[in-house]
């Protein structure tokens, strides 16, 4: 679903205002603030107490703080326009994909006016209390608005060759798992070796997935994930979930886990994962979250080293 907050879209959804209507509430008032710079038009969407907070390390902004920052960001950049992505509402929390593009004329951050144009794309959270909102955590990829300003040189101007990082990737040996969500009764699924355990105590792990893959927008919106990390007889699973397809679940042994999540039969080691956060990286979403169930089988695990796949349990143990 992409939704732009233009005057069109307002004046139907003015038509039909409903104060319980609250994805209407919150993408009337973001047009207003955001793409017009009334940021008064805030006073009805977020309550007095209300707190907001940005990035893993939760620097926050009462009400007050929020519009300045909203009329600060406009001064700088006068043309702002932000786009909902997508929106979805569960319960008494909204999750709102949003980008915003405009032309850097003002200052910003110290940054005299640049005159180039800026992307960025993140994603808000916001608890409802009634028609009001109580809190928001926001995440973006605050690196590709500096890099845009010339405050700092990463990516395209940086000075290591994308293909030598590339090329020093292929010496990390990693699993294969295939990243799995429920979409309203449809399994969906690709395939992802950013894999990686943060925490036992308590369980937490963390997976990559480029919001280019249509399966982002699904576990964008969803509470759990499953992860199925494929034993060695599985690449033609792998190559399965590495490609694109309707139904990559339609040849596959798969249930329901105790949370909901696709879990592949067959599979070397099995978690579901109760979503934490969505952190806005590159051309990436990190999502961490918490492990709410866990199963291994003794199969060996599929491996993938340099672009290849290999069997582990015909490598040689070394001593130690
Ligand atoms: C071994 C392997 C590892 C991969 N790892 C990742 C990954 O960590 N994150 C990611 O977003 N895509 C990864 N991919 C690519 C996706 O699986 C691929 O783009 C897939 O077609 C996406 O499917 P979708 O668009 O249906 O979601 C990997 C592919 C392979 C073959």
């Amino acid at each position: 679903m992409s939704r732009t907050l233009d005057r069109t879209d307002q004046t139907d959804q003015a038509a039909g205002a409903d104060r319980t209507d609250r994805p209407t509430l919150l993408g009337t008032a973001w047009h207003a603030a955001w793409n017009q710079g009334d940021v008064d038009a805030l006073d009805e969407l977020l309550s007095t107490s209300y707190v907001r907070r940005r990035g893993p390390a939760g620097v926050t902004q009462d009400r007050k703080e929020f519009k300045a920052s909203i009329s600060a960001v406009r001064e700088a950049f006068p043309d702002l326009h932000t786009e909902i992505e997508d929106l979805v509402e569960a319960g008494d929390q909204l999750a709102v994909r949003w980008r915003s593009t405009g032309h850097h004329t003002g200052a910003f951050l110290g940054v005299p006016p640049t005159g180039r144009p800026v992307e960025v794309s993140g994603a808000t959270f916001a608890r409802f209390e009634g028609d009001a909102i109580a809190e928001e955590s926001v995440t973006f990829d605050s690196r590709q608005l500096l890099e845009a300003l010339g405050i700092i040189t990463t990516g395209h101007t940086a000075a290591v060759d994308p293909d030598l990082v590339r090329g020093v990737h292929r010496k990390f040996i990693t699993g294969v798992t295939v990243v799995t969500t429920d979409d309203a009764g449809t399994p969906r699924g690709l395939a992802v070796n950013a894999f990686s355990s943060i925490s036992l105590d308590p369980p937490m792990v963390l997976v990559c997935v480029q919001r280019s893959s249509s399966t982002h927008p699904v576990l964008h919106r969803s509470t759990h994930l499953g992860i199925n990390i494929l034993a060695a007889d599985q690449l033609d699973v792998a190559k399965t979930f590495a490609s694109k397809g309707d139904n990559k679940f339609a040849d596959l042994q798969w249930a329901p886990g105790e949370h909901g999540s696709p879990l592949i039969e067959g599979s070397s080691a099995q978690l579901e994962v109760e979503i934490g956060e969505r952190l806005e990286a590159g051309s990436h979403t990190v999502f961490t979250g918490r492990v709410v169930s866990a199963h291994h089988a003794d199969l060996a695990p599929l491996v993938y080293s340099g672009g290849g796949f290999f069997d582990i349990s015909q490598t040689a143990p070394l001593p130690w």
